[in-house]
């Protein structure tokens, strides 16, 4: 049997999934961990944590499906993005990873916005400078820890520093590298200018490649921690989001996908470098050669939802909660709900932003509400999906849903009405391991292509099409839309206290 291992390296896990030349998902397994807040708005995690689980994960997989590990003929990585792993001459690690949740750097970005120019930033990276990014984590580290700073010889993106490990080499994939704010879009490459500007040493920064390309090999070393066959090949593989839009066959310009979960995200493939001229959605390299991506993030999507549950009926099972909510017309008897329950990333960078309800009367009860809830989410993300229509995306004829928030048959039709296109699950649902596993199958040369894997692998499932209350959620979306602006003095006044 001929199997590939998709590994990813989430912020609470690892994950490693055996997948074979079908696209049969042969075992998973995984290995946890914490993350530190050392300060408010801080977050940090030891990259040794990600590696031990690494081989947990690995060495699980591999046992639970008593497989030879000479079958596994590629390795694909995949991980959270826009973090900062600090590493000495000798690669040992300087100091925890700063993740890519982490808000301490807004001076930082400030500053970068001073030195490149705005403008300039966003035309050539194709991002504002956000803190979450990796590039203001490292000014901030110059200015705070600058007897660290002189002992800097490597930086890597976090599921790099697991290849590190397992192969030796340091190397990022295009998706990953474009997170980091020092990457020229339109050339897939570091960008000489910002990283000059920002006084960064250009010999720091690995080597990009495109997501399928075999960068290395698992050596000796690595072989003997995680089982392994040594000298098997590591594909370059995607950041999370690119990673999962590949698992979800979203690929091909005009494709889009949305995944539903703590967070929500739309996704958009392009054939060339869009983006957004004030930087309001996020636009990256994807992890397939040739392909772009434009991507808009709301921070409280199926989130929210939970927040509602955890706070309202606890007791009650979601099916429990959400379905009833079906009951209530559209519009939810004019209630309105803001998601931004930890601020916003798209469309507004405001980690002030928060959430609420605007409307209410005697006459709502808890249908009313948990309907709110599920369409305000709607109305975010139609916000981050009309600015990419806007930046030139195409409206495409599906858009491809995925996470636990799109087990809800209500909420994919509520999805459906609000964003004006037809909304579909998918054969596959693990996500971002499953895409750097297609990746290392496309590697390993078991496909000509990552779209020609894709369209194999991946097939649309359950659909919703835009109904009858397509029309009057426009006009719902306007009122919402005016919202933000109307009160973010008081969410701002409210939030310093
Ligand atoms: C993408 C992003 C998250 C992280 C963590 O821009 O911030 O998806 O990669 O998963």
């Amino acid at each position: 049997m001929a199997l590939v291992l998709g590994i990813d390296v989430s912020t609470t896990a690892t994950k490693a999934i055996l997948v074979d030349d079908g696209g049969v998902v042969r075992g998973i397994g995984a290995a946890e961990y914490p993350f530190e807040v050392p300060q408010p708005l801080w977050t940090e995690q030891e990259p040794e944590l990600w590696w031990a689980a690494t081989v947990s994960a690995v060495r699980q997989v591999l046992s639970s499906a008593r497989i030879a590990a000479s079958d596994v003929v590629a390795v694909g990585l995949t991980g959270q993005m826009h973090g900062a792993v600090l590493l000495d001459r000798a690669d040992q690690v300087l100091r925890p990873a700063i993740l890519w949740n982490d808000q301490r750097t807004a001076a930082e970005c400030d500053l970068i916005r001073e030195v490149v120019g705005q403008e300039r930033l966003i035309a050539i990276t194709g991002n504002d400078a956000l803190t979450g990014f990796t590039a203001p984590k490292l000014l901030w580290v110059r200015e705070h820890e600058p007897d660290l700073w002189r002992l800097i010889a490597h930086v890597l993106l976090p599921k790099d520093y697991v290849r590190l490990r397992l192969t030796g080499e340091h190397a990022v994939d295009k998706a990953d590298g474009s997170g980091t704010l020092l990457f020229d879009l339109g050339r897939r490459d570091w960008s000489p200018e910002v990283v000059a500007a920002l006084d960064i040493d250009p010999d720091w920064l690995p080597r990009a490649w495109e997501g399928p390309d075999v960068t290395s090999a698992i050596t000796t070393a690595a072989a003997e921690a995680t089982g392994l066959r040594a000298r098997t090949p590591v594909v370059a593989g995607g950041g999370d989001q690119a990673a999962n839009a590949v698992g979800v066959g979203v690929v091909s310009p005009g494709s889009m996908a949305l995944s539903l979960g703590t967070s929500g995200v739309v996704f958009a493939a392009t054939s060339a470098p869009l983006f957004q001229p004030e930087g309001r959605v996020h636009a990256f390299c994807h992890a397939v050669p040739e392909r772009w991506h434009m991507m808009a993030v709301m921070l409280s999507a199926a989130g929210s939802l939970r927040w509602f549950h955890d706070a309202v009926a606890p007791a009650t099972s979601y099916p429990e909660l959400v379905e009833p909510a079906a009951d209530i017309p559209p519009g939810s008897g004019g209630l309105l709900f803001l998601p931004y329950l930890s601020g916003e990333r798209t469309p507004h960078a405001d980690p002030l932003a928060r959430g609420a309800f605007i409307g209410l009367t005697l006459a709502h009860d808890r249908r009313h509400l948990t309907r709110a809830v599920l369409e305000g989410v709607a109305f975010g993300l139609r916000d981050g999906l009309e600015l990419m229509l806007a930046a030139g995306v195409r409206r495409p004829s599906q858009i491809r849903v995925s996470g636990g928030g799109t087990a809800s048959a209500l909420w994919r039709q509520i999805l459906a009405d609000v964003l004006g296109t037809e909304v579909a699950t998918v054969s596959t649902s693990e996500g971002a391991a499953y895409g750097a596993a297609i990746l290392a199958g496309v590697g390993a040369g078991w496909y000509a292509d990552v779209e020609a894997a894709c369209t194999s692998l991946v097939t649309a499932t359950l659909s919703a099409e835009p109904g009858t209350a397509a029309d009057l959620y426009t006009e719902m979306h306007g009122i919402y839309r005016d919202l933000y602006p109307a009160l973010v003095p008081a969410f701002h006044a409210a939030g310093v206290r």
